[in-house]
């Protein structure tokens, strides 16, 4: 894989480069509540904008459906971008038309411009290969390099993400070269013992990395909101939580192979409960009790785990040499429900390990519930990618950047 040093090597003063980065940050309206992914791409842009590049960044925010939609403008983070490099960043209006194409043309040697929402156009995701390349011809269009450095999106086989690559000469910026860098260690000749703590909504996110750890990982801790489909596998009744009963069969499955590889799997002892979800905006006291985990009233939900199991994984991680995690352990964006997920990362903080937070919410997560970034091993950016590559499988945007 071609690296941005290389293309720096070679010289990139006055031309026009394409940076893929994953500028999809959480917002409240349009404040930006973590812009963590947007100072990760910054090394990048700063280096190339030093080296006197015309930087057109681009990048996709949330789910828009094909069309422009101003909820999901990237203008709040064009706007952070430009503080973060303490300098004006220009901000084209729409992708491939004509602001965008005057953006580009008025850019001098050095200076940075922001495209539009890469999804407001309907080619970005398109699952039909003519149209995807049609709209990456036309991103072709606006530059004479490309630089892959969007890492929480690698794992989409989108127009930005892989089909414009093939149509220019391209490289792999410094974040996605950190991220692999950083995987790669939980793959390849990993410390033991490797101890993974598994949470967020949904089992079905996460079955494909819990089959592929079964082979690499010595203990799998379990919470958030897809711990309630095991407890149910388990044969517990588990009230009104969140569960997938399709998924049940399968989690048996990996239980009971588990079991004959010496997996430990440690599920939740206790859980905090209530019958209603919290108010997440206005913050309001929900007042949980703690049950134990085999014994979720009927009509109660889970939320988060209680402080018994806290106490547990906490105790699961003390001995481990590396760590990944991925995804909260319970509801942590109300503080009645914040403890499993702090008492996690309090964990990783305080072990020698090399630990790693695998992106998305539990990036979020930690940086929200205000500890240290730099008391971690890493943070990754991408939440689904970082699972992939984890799972083994190829992941678009880098085999993009291979050849
Ligand atoms: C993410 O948030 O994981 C990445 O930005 C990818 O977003 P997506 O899941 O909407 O493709």
């Amino acid at each position: 894989m071609k690296t941005i040093d290389e293309l720096l090597h070679e010289g990139v003063e006055g031309k026009r480069v394409f940076v893929r980065a994953d500028l999809n940050v959480p917002l409240d309206g349009t404040t930006i509540t973590d812009d963590g992914r947007i100072r990760a791409v910054v090394p990048t842009v700063k280096a190339l904008a030093d080296a006197g590049a015309r930087v057109v960044v681009a990048s996709h925010l949330g789910r828009p459906k094909g069309a422009p939609d101003p909820a999901f403008s990237l203008a709040p983070a064009a706007a952070r971008l430009g503080e973060l490099l303490g300098a004006d960043v220009a901000f084209a209006t729409d992708t491939v038309g004509d602001s965008a194409t005057e953006t580009v043309a008025g850019l001098g040697d050095g200076q940075v411009a922001v495209l539009e929402n890469l999804r407001f156009n309907p080619g970005e995701t398109s699952k039909d290969d003519a149209e995807r390349g049609a709209f990456a011809d036309r991103l072709a269009a606006l530059a004479d390099l490309y630089v892959g450095d969007g890492f929480g999106a690698v794992h989409r086989k989108h127009a930005s993400v892989y089909d414009l690559p093939a149509r220019i000469p391209h490289a792999a910026g410094h974040l996605i070269a950190t991220e692999v860098g950083v995987l790669k260690k939980l793959t390849e000749d990993v410390q033991r013992p490797y101890v993974v703590a598994l949470g967020g909504a949904k089992v079905s996110d996460k079955l494909g990395v819990i089959d592929h750890l079964l082979e690499k990982a010595d203990r799998i801790l379990i919470g958030g909101g897809m711990a309630y489909t095991f407890l149910k596998a388990q044969g517990h009744e588990v009230g009104i939580s969140l569960l997938q009963e399709d998924q049940v069969p399968a989690v048996q499955e990996y239980l009971a192979r588990a079991k004959e590889r010496g997996v430990e799997f440690v599920l939740p002892v206790d859980v905090l409960v209530s019958r209603e979800f919290p108010d997440l905006k206005t913050k309001a006291p929900a007042n949980p009790t703690t049950v134990a985990a085999d014994a979720i009233p009927a009509d109660e939900e889970g939320l988060d785990i209680g402080p018994e199991t806290r106490k547990l994984y906490a105790s699961k991680l003390a001995d481990a040499a590396t760590v990944f995690w991925n995804g909260p352990m319970g509801v942590f964006e109300h503080p009645d429900y914040a403890e499993g997920t702090k008492a996690v990362a309090q964990a990783l903080v305080d072990s020698p390990a090399f630990t790693v937070v695998g992106g998305g919410d539990s990036a979020a997560a930690v940086r929200t519930l205000g500890f240290d970034e730099n008391a971690f091993g890493h943070i990754s950016t991408g939440g689904g990618a970082s699972l992939e590559y984890l799972e083994g499988k190829t992941l678009p945007g880098l085999a993009a950047l291979e050849d």
